[in-house]
């Protein structure tokens, strides 16, 4: 069976590991800081904060930023539940824009969205396939759109429009006109999650990138507060000799990496551009080379005039079939022993959001797009014949399901 997305699991990892098992510190400590410090200086942008997953980081800034109860939260439809779940958890109202072709959010249709309510957007990089920030960015600045914008907290005044919080739980690595994910807007935020392509098994990191107005090492700190119960100091601060008082200057949250995951991270990232996404853009290469060829296949976009993706993972699209044939075809690859996957069902769709009022029939292009998507595997450790093995069997599988 070829599976979906395993890790890439190697003895550097594991010494890696091993190596801050026995290093007498194995919560948050000197790996994460490094870890930091290694991210920022990968992706270019101001500061960053490690935290145990992506979900965390969303919401620990739409509470950093004052999202509450009455306001208004830009999110796509296509995505992953995490994405709205974390507004909900705000107590804020999810307004869902539909999807471009392109799978990420229809970037004209954020601005009919907007109301006086909107504190937030958050544009997904779906499959790491870069948002049109151009266009986002552009709209949170326009004359209109910021003098509509109420101003409540602290933060939101500061900044004095609608804040860009990117989801680049896909994306490390992708990039945009000269720059990377982590520095295309005003604050992004990454997962490492297990089946990502750079993973800490869980974990996830907050990139800031704010006007120059803010300061970066300030926030830093009351974030750093923020994700440890809003405590002053961290543990292995109050080791240290006379260290042991602390204060807890607001409720805050359980949302650390520990130094193991960060053990992982630093091996991951330093191997990430010129190993992994070598691999993973191959990868995309062959598949892309090997479905043109067939006239039911549409293949994703992964390259466009200084745009370019991280290669997540390979969204197949399949010309006029509906999600009863999508589905067959599913089961049809799963018998010729190859996983696959949809990425994703949008979250009208889903129970609890269908059941809070959202139709997906308000979301056309969303529905379209999941209604006819295979996610492909994509891993470091796909081998050539293993791409070729899964192509043969999406080709029989879509053939034979067309023929009936
Ligand atoms: C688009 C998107 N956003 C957010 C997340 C949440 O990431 P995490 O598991 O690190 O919280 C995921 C996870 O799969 C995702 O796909």
């Amino acid at each position: 069976m070829i599976s979906f997305s395993p890790p890439r699991m190697d003895q550097k990892i594991v010494d890696a590991v091993v190596d801050t098992l026995y290093s007498g510190w194995i919560t948050t400590g000197p790996k994460t800081k490094r870890f930091e410090k290694n991210l920022t200086q990968y992706g270019g942008h101001k500061i960053t904060l490690c935290v145990s997953s992506a979900s965390a980081g969303l919401e620990l800034m739409l509470r950093w930023f004052g999202v509450k109860p009455g306001d208004e939260v830009i999110v796509p439809a296509y995505t992953y539940s995490a994405t709205a779940n974390v507004v909900v958890h705000c107590g804020a109202r999810v307004v869902f824009v539909d999807a471009g072709t392109d799978f990420n959010i229809d970037s004209e249709a954020i601005k009919k969205a907007i109301t006086p309510r909107t504190k937030v957007i958050m544009p997904v990089d779906i499959a790491g396939w870069p948002c049109d920030y151009e266009t986002i960015n552009a709209i949170v600045s326009e004359p209109a759109i910021k003098s509509m914008f109420c101003a409540e907290s602290d933060e939101q005044k500061k900044l004095g429009r609608i804040l860009v919080l990117s989801d680049a739980a896909h994306s490390i690595g992708a990039g945009y006109h000269g720059k990377k994910a982590g520095n295309l807007t005003d604050i992004t935020v990454y997962s490492f999650h297990a089946v990502k392509n750079l993973t800490t098994a869980e974990g996830g990191a907050v990139c800031l990138n704010l006007p120059e107005s803010f300061d970066h090492d300030q926030i830093y700190k009351e974030l750093n507060a923020k994700s440890l119960h809003g405590q002053t100091k961290d543990a292995l601060a109050k080791t240290q000799i006379g260290s042991w008082r602390y204060d807890i200057i607001e409720p805050g949250y359980k949302y650390n990496m520990t130094d193991i995951q960060a053990a992982m991270g630093l091996v991951e990232l330093e191997r990430y551009d010129n190993d992994m996404l070598v691999r993973r853009k191959a990868i995309f290469d062959r598949y892309a080379a090997a479905f043109t060829q067939y006239p039911w296949a549409q293949v994703p976009e992964y390259e466009r005039a200084g745009r370019y993706s991280s290669y997540h993972v390979f969204l197949l699209r399949i010309r006029n079939i509906d999600e009863t044939m999508r589905d067959e075809i599913i089961r049809e690859i799963f018998n010729r022993e190859v996983a696959v996957n949809v990425h994703f069902v949008p979250l009208p769709m889903m129970t609890y959001y269908r059941e809070a009022g959202y139709h997906i029939e308000d979301y056309p292009v969303a529905f379209d797009n999941y209604s006819r998507e295979i996610s492909l595997p994509v891993y470091y450790d796909l081998t050539n014949e293993m791409v070729d093995t899964v192509v043969k069997a999406v080709v029989e599988a879509v053939e034979l399901t067309l023929d009936n």
